[in-house]
């Protein structure tokens, strides 16, 4: 289903891997509701991943960066809009990776270069990613920006382990930007915190991830949202009907975040 939401609008698209990643299907749908794409993802994605493909579905150009260079961030923003032929109305951020889940060291044993390097890629790359743009003065008024979260940056879940700790620390840089870019150039920042979904880095979460998965859709009154429903959501966050959203954490999660106990 198509509504021109996005008519006219240039995007600048984060984190697509293949076609199991949500930035893959929020690409997908961008382009379906009438934006023009920029997508970016690492070096080491594009020889390993599918973003060609991505490109060649969505007529989208590909620009690498590794979203916690910010020489590389530069360069995507301002090639962007060079591609794209004017400022930037809206950026997903879809970006995580965590070497102490690849290689399955426990939270209480946690390697903390690995740590580090999980909050730099997981979490600062957002605040880089903003403050490049904001020295750029890259984005549009009332442009959009989203990242994607989960509700562990509030609860513990077992084996989300030190992305939790990232999560947390997205939300709040969601919310600390959004108050200086809202007011400086009315430019909105959320994160929608989103089901579990079964992508490359939704399925690195350890042992027992598909009773993760289905528990949590077991609870979900309206079960898991899925990646299509997280497309459509995104959408909405970044065309015009949402012109007053910013600073908010936004759960898209089938009701999981504020279920308690159901009876059978
Ligand atoms: N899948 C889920 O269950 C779920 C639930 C809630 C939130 N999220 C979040 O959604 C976002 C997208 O993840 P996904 O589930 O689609 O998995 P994915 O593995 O498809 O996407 C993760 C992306 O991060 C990119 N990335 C890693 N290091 C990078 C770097 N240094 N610079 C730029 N890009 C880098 C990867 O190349 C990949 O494209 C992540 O932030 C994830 O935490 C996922």
């Amino acid at each position: 289903m198509t509504h021109n939401l996005l008519d006219g609008k240039r995007g600048i698209i984060f984190g697509a891997l293949n076609s199991k990643s949500l930035a893959w299907a929020v690409a997908k749908q961008c382009v379906a509701e009438g934006a023009k794409l920029v997508l970016t993802n690492t070096p080491i994605a594009l020889r390993l991943g599918q973003i060609q493909q991505l490109a060649q579905e969505t007529h989208s150009a590909i620009i690498t960066a590794d979203a916690t260079n910010t020489d590389d961030l530069q360069h995507l923003f301002i090639e962007a809009q060079n591609i794209l032929d004017g400022k930037i109305d809206f950026v997903l951020h879809a970006v995580a990776m965590s070497q102490n889940i690849r290689r399955g060291k426990a939270y209480q044993e946690a390697d903390y270069n690995y740590m580090q390097q999980t909050l730099d890629i997981s979490a600062l790359s957002f605040h880089k990613l903003l403050q490049t743009a904001y020295q750029l003065d890259a984005l549009n008024e009332y442009a959009s920006v989203v990242a994607l979260t989960y509700i562990a940056a509030q609860r513990a879940f077992q084996g989300y382990n030190d992305m939790a700790d990232a999560k947390a620390l997205l939300e709040s840089i969601a919310r600390n930007f959004g108050m200086i870019y809202g007011r400086q150039k009315r430019v909105r920042i959320n994160t929608v915190s989103q089901s579990p979904t079964p992508t490359t880095a939704g399925t690195s979460i350890g042992n027992g991830v598909d009773r993760f998965f289905e528990i949590s859709d077991h609870t979900s009154p309206l079960g898991n949202a899925n990646q299509q429903d997280c497309a459509n959501f995104c959408v909405i966050l970044f065309s015009d009907y949402t012109r007053k959203v910013t600073m908010q954490n936004l759960y898209h999660d089938g009701g999981f975040s504020t279920t308690g106990i159901q009876l059978p």
